[in-house]
């Protein structure tokens, strides 16, 4: 897949602080980091715009979005392990979706619904189920 222009991948030599107005969002456990500048990155027609499925299909890491980015299913499920106060609230279509995810944390966020608002340090995790449902075959087509 294509990384677009206006993002960079760091691996955690190259990690120094974060110039003003830069992201930084790392997946775990894979462990890639890509940096943008906030609101900067184009919209890839899944999910809300600078969500963190955007920023994954911008910089071409695979996150499951078997709805297409439509809060619709859970398979873009992920963990924020750091940087929740610089996403979006949680809306009360993405909770009710999320109630219905497997293995449901304190932390748990839809990629698809949540925006990437602040500069910073965003660090998400993608559970383990979701990572095995992609190695057996039941990758998205969209
Ligand atoms: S891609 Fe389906 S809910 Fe996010």
């Amino acid at each position: 897949m294509e990384t677009t222009e206006q993002i960079k991948k760091t691996n955690a030599a190259e990690q120094k602080t974060l110039a003003p107005n830069m992201v930084r969002l790392t997946f775990l456990p894979s462990n890639e980091s890509v940096e943008f500048e906030a609101g900067k990155l184009p919209y890839q027609e899944h999910g809300k715009q600078g969500s963190i499925l955007d920023v994954a299909i911008n910089s071409g890491i695979h996150l499951e979005h078997a709805c297409g980015g439509n809060c619709a299913c859970t398979t873009c499920h992920v963990v924020v392990k750091k940087g929740r106060e610089l996403l979006n609230e949680v809306s009360e279509e993405e909770a009710d979706r999320l109630d219905t995810a497997a293995d449901l944390q304190l932390h748990s966020r839809l990629g698809c619904m949540a925006v990437i608002e602040k500069p910073g340090e965003v660090v998400v995790e993608i559970p383990s189920w979701n990572r095995n449902y992609v190695r057996e075959g039941g990758g998205s087509t969209l």
